[in-house]
């Protein structure tokens, strides 16, 4: 079987921390070697971005901000997610390039032009089997970052915000509908880990 790259993506409040432990047991359950990775970090340069990018204190413009994800990128392809495929190891990522059209493209304004010309010159045509959206209104969202104590540099973002990022991962999601599973994330941890587990297993073409 060729090992599959399935990335978790949604934005801030939409579970995915609990949704992660779901996708490990799935992977346990059915014996499958798989490593679970996440972006901005999974390598030591990826991490040093990460802490400058989610630091409240970094004044970084939007392009320093979408090309220091790409950076942490190109480092996590070539040194984890890559090698990793390449030994038969399916790899579960914690955000991908998705996250980079959502959040600086909606988010902050990037054109998003600019962003699929960095998503080529980084990924080549290489990008996810298997993208898992969590989807949450915006009230969900937003209550559910009120509860952070210590709020990152997009969390303290307000709701327009993260009502633009929204919009973008759902349009992807739409233009794509063979890539994505689109979850709605806005009901019963029971419910969500049923699709979880069904879009997983119909991804490894296990009877559902
Ligand atoms: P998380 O660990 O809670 O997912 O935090 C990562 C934050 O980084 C989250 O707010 C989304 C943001 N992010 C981007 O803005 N662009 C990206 O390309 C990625 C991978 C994450």
């Amino acid at each position: 079987m060729k090992p599959k790259f399935i990335t978790l993506d949604g934005i801030d409040g939409a579970g995915k921390s609990t949704n992660l432990a779901v996708i490990r047991r799935w992977f346990e359950s059915h014996d499958l070697p798989v490593l679970f990775t996440r972006e901005p970090g999974g390598t030591p340069v990826g991490e040093a971005l990460r802490e400058i990018l989610l630091n409240p204190e970094t004044k970084a413009g939007l392009r320093a901000e979408t090309l220091m994800m790409f950076a942490a990128r190109q480092q996590h392809l070539e040194d984890v997610i890559l090698p990793a495929l390449a030994d038969g190891i399916h790899v579960v990522s914690d955000r991908f390039t998705d996250a980079t059209f959502a959040y600086q493209g909606g988010g902050r304004g990037v054109p998003l032009q600019d962003i699929e010309m960095l998503e080529n010159w980084v990924q080549g045509g290489f990008g996810p089997d298997l993208t898992l959206l969590l989807d949450v209104p915006l009230e969900v969202s937003m209550a559910r970052i009120g509860q952070t104590r210590e709020k990152d540099r997009f969390e303290q973002e307000q709701a327009d915000f993260f009502t633009r990022v929204r919009a973008v991962y759902l349009e992807r999601a739409a233009a794509h509908p063979e890539r994505y599973a689109l979850i709605d994330g806005n009901r019963s941890l029971e419910e969500v880990r049923a699709d979880i587990e069904h879009a997983l297993a119909r991804s490894f073409g296990m009877d559902v």
